[in-house]
């Protein structure tokens, strides 16, 4: 393929001064003096991308958003992490919080605690613990919790807080929530975490019950509050970790939590922002963005219109057209330090930043139309991951991070239900329906992730409301015929606890998506239409590649909480870890 050029026009780095050590992502800073520069020290000599640094050409992106709302620029939480074997009573802070097991609650006779942890804090704190749970009804359950206001003993609040009967990697995570929640009602800055039997855990899993702790705890503290006009600091600095050990294993794995949390902050931040906000070209600014800070491991592409035209990517090209902001074709490639490349990775996002439907508009109850900012929850997954991965820097893979971001938008330019589109392999597709849009972006940018040499290729697309009816709202559905990957994302998916389900791809449905005209149409009907949407998408990858689609349209938002998830972040940053060396 012919070396590509970025054009000028397509490609703008906003000056940002956060530095990239910060965990925490914060987005959109729209200054109003946006700064346009080329070379922004990311390292395209080394890349097919060939740059026209002669023109150096100050212009803007336009700032004024409908609505003219500019999302706050909010300091990322800085919390930091230290792992400590100290006696709990000497522990100095604002909140001492225990997780405790149903077994832990235990009494004898005296009412007195049975375990000695317990009892030796019960006993510092003059009884308060043994008879505030016992006026309180507090048993260890997994959701209980306790917070006691304390008067000097050099520590300002008690926290008893209950993992349930089993401790579960997801119970130390909701410990972690917990204690956030408990330092964020009493506005505290020092904490310090600790389990009433964390002799009981195996010495080699307590470093990752630390990360579990820890990522609640970072999580909890993390609220989106870029778009209320009133919002609170979060006053927490500092979080001990006591009696779950010391040294470089617990440090590795903090550091490693912190990494994929802020992966995972990036993704809902980037999911919450609404269409007005985070247009093609602000999603692909927030791509270059972390490039840059990456630099040293990351180069960056951003394929405008013509490109994409250059690039015979009409499958995309005609979802984008209605929009009147212009399609990004984003590819960020990451490179490992150490320079051997083992295994190329490709990581492929649904980037629609909005979708309406188009003519095929969606109306009625129910169709979400108000949520569908959503839609490029794939790509946000995949930047996330592109974020925790510059920070990490696995060695041993190559990693192509791919979005075609664009808006599905309805005017007299649009693309129309029966036109025929041709991707960029060839093959044509009848539009039976505007509205699913996603496979026709994907097809593009799956082609072209096979072309950058990708042995292994997983997409992620809020692909189909089928699989939301298949599944519910907090599982996704994961396609794929190699049986290995399979297995590789699933043992992916169990650390950050995503949830997964594999689906089939019944070869005998493509039968509905058959054209009179075309290659294919693009919509098989109402049954099966996650299954039908893979199918499709597997069109347009080559036989000798293993590929995976995961269809996150549940997963994505959290309804209860009516806000971003981060979903899909965890798992892609842990499976490209597992096929590092
Ligand atoms: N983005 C939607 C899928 C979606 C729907 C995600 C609801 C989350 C919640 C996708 O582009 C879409 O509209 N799909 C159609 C496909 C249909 C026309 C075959 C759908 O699911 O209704
Ligand atoms: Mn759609
Ligand atoms: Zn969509």
């Amino acid at each position: 393929m012919a070396a590509i050029r970025v054009a000028s026009t397509s490609f703008t780095i906003r000056a940002s001064t956060s530095s990239s050590s910060s965990f925490s992502s914060s987005c959109y800073n729209f200054c109003p003096s946006v700064f346009t520069k080329f070379g922004f020290g990311l390292s395209y000599a080394a890349t097919p991308l060939s740059f026209s640094r002669g023109k150096r050409m100050a212009h803007s992106i336009t700032r004024a958003a409908l609505g003219l709302t500019e999302p706050k620029k909010i300091d990322p939480p800085k919390i930091s992490f230290s792992a400590k074997e100290i006696d709990l009573v000497e522990w100095k802070g604002d909140i001492l919080a225990v997780g405790v097991t149903e077994k832990d609650m235990e009494k004898d006779e005296n009412l007195a605690f049975k375990n000695v942890i317990l009892q030796k804090l019960d006993l510092h704190l003059g009884g308060l613990l043994s008879e505030a749970s016992s006026e309180e009804d507090f048993t260890g359950k997994a959701g209980q919790s306790t917070v006691l206001r304390l008067a000097g003993v050099g520590l300002k609040r008690v926290g008893l807080i209950g993992l349930g009967a089993a401790s579960a990697r997801t119970a130390y995570r909701s410990l972690g929530e917990s204690v956030a929640a408990a330092a964020k009602t009493s506005q505290a800055s020092s904490v310090g975490i600790t389990l009433a039997s964390s002799d009981g855990i195996a010495a080699e899993l307590k470093p990752s019950t630390a990360s579990a702790i820890a990522t609640g705890a970072i999580l909890g503290m993390f609220d989106d509050n870029r778009f209320k006009s009133e919002s609170k600091k979060p006053a927490l600095e500092s979080i001990d970790i006591i009696g779950l050990g010391t040294g470089p294993e617990i440090e590795k794995k903090l550091k490693y939590a912190k990494d994929v949390c802020s992966g995972i902050i990036l993704g809902k931040e980037l999911v919450n922002a609404p269409a007005n906000v985070l247009t093609p070209g602000v999603l692909a600014e927030e791509a270059t963005r972390i490039a840059s800070e990456h630099n040293d491991v990351f180069t960056a592409k951003i394929l405008d219109v013509e490109q994409c035209k250059e690039l015979k990517m009409g499958s995309y090209l005609a979802v984008a057209a209605a929009s009147s902001h212009p399609p990004h074709f984003i590819h960020l490639c990451y490179k490992p330090p150490g320079g051997t490349i083992r295994k190329k990775l490709a990581l492929v996002g649904k980037g629609l930043t909005f979708d309406c439907g188009g003519y095929n508009i969606k109306t009625g109850p129910g169709c979400m139309i108000e949520l569908m900012k959503f839609d490029m929850g794939g790509s946000a997954a995949v930047l996330g991951a592109a974020k925790a991965l510059g920070q990490i820097k696995p060695d041993g893979v190559e990693v192509h991070f791919i979005v075609a971001a664009c808006e599905n938008m309805i005017s007299g330019s649009g693309m129309r239900p029966g036109d025929i589109l041709t991707a960029s392999n060839g093959k044509t597709i009848e539009v039976n329906n505007t509205d699913a849009e996603g496979r026709l972006t994907l097809a593009d940018a799956l082609i072209y992730a096979c072309n950058q040499g990708a042995e292994k290729i997983v997409d992620l697309a809020t692909l189909t409301g089928a699989c939301i009816v298949a599944l519910g709202p907090s599982i996704a559905g994961v396609f794929t015929t190699n049986d290995d990957l399979a297995e590789e994302v699933f043992r992916a998916s169990e650390n950050g606890g995503e949830k997964l389900w594999r689906l089939p791809l019944e070869e005998t449905y493509w039968e509905s998506m058959k054209s009179g005209v075309a290659d294919m149409v693009n919509t098989g009907g109402r049954e099966g239409g996650a299954i039908t949407a893979a199918l499709f998408l597997k069109q347009f990858v080559d036989e000798k590649v293993q590929w995976m689609h995961i269809d996150m349209a549940g997963p994505v938002w959290n309804g209860k909480k009516k806000s971003a998830t981060g979903f899909g972040v965890s798992t892609l940053v842990e499976w490209v870890l597992n096929n590092s060396s």
